[in-house]
């Protein structure tokens, strides 16, 4: 198996590897880079729990190669929050509206929602739409549809990702 070096910067701080070019972006941000928020469930690009933001795209880690990562800036779950704590609005409208129950799904949703809104002010079919390729097995998604509100009717200026240096 071929190994190969790679860079990336992940939630604002540098990394550099010796990869497998079999390993998944999935594994090697949960395995090497300690970003455990990033939930691994279907394994082929079903479920969304994987999601993560690369070079400003929800991407679902699974699908993608750490090799293709190379030179890229990626944005998990662990860099959404501010370093005094508060949440992102995708965040803190998920907590405000229940809209998270084990959280297995949720890092992936609240990264599919942080690129969206991050710039531009979607409308609430659109995040919806976005969401459609998110599975929960707990909420019955009413929660998470809530909170697609809060954020629609939130001031209409984009979230901008700020990952912490
Ligand atoms: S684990 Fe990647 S989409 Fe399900
Ligand atoms: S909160 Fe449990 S899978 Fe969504």
């Amino acid at each position: 198996m071929s190994e190969h070096r790679i860079a990336l910067t992940v939630n604002g701080r540098q990394h550099r590897a010796l990869v497998e070019s079999r390993l998944t972006l999935a594994d090697y941000l949960r395995g090497d880079a300690g970003c455990t928020g990033v939930h691994v469930g279907c394994e082929h690009g079903v479920c969304g729990a994987c999601t993560v933001i690369v070079d400003g795209l929800a991407v679902r880690a699974c699908l993608m190669l750490a090799v293709q990562a190379d030179g890229c800036t990626l944005t998990t779950v662990e860099g959404m929050a501010a370093s005094d704590g508060t949440l992102h609005p995708v965040q803190q409208a998920l907590k405000d509206c229940h809209g998270l129950q084990c959280g297995f799904c949720t890092p992936g949703i609240i990264m599919t929602l942080a690129a969206l809104t991050a710039d531009r002010t979607p409308d609430a079919a659109q995040m919806t739409a976005a969401l459609s390729g998110h599975i929960c097995r707990c909420t019955g998604y009413q929660g998470i549809r809530r909170a697609v509100r809060q954020l629609a009717d939130a001031p209409k200026v984009p979230h901008e990702l700020e990952p912490p240096a």
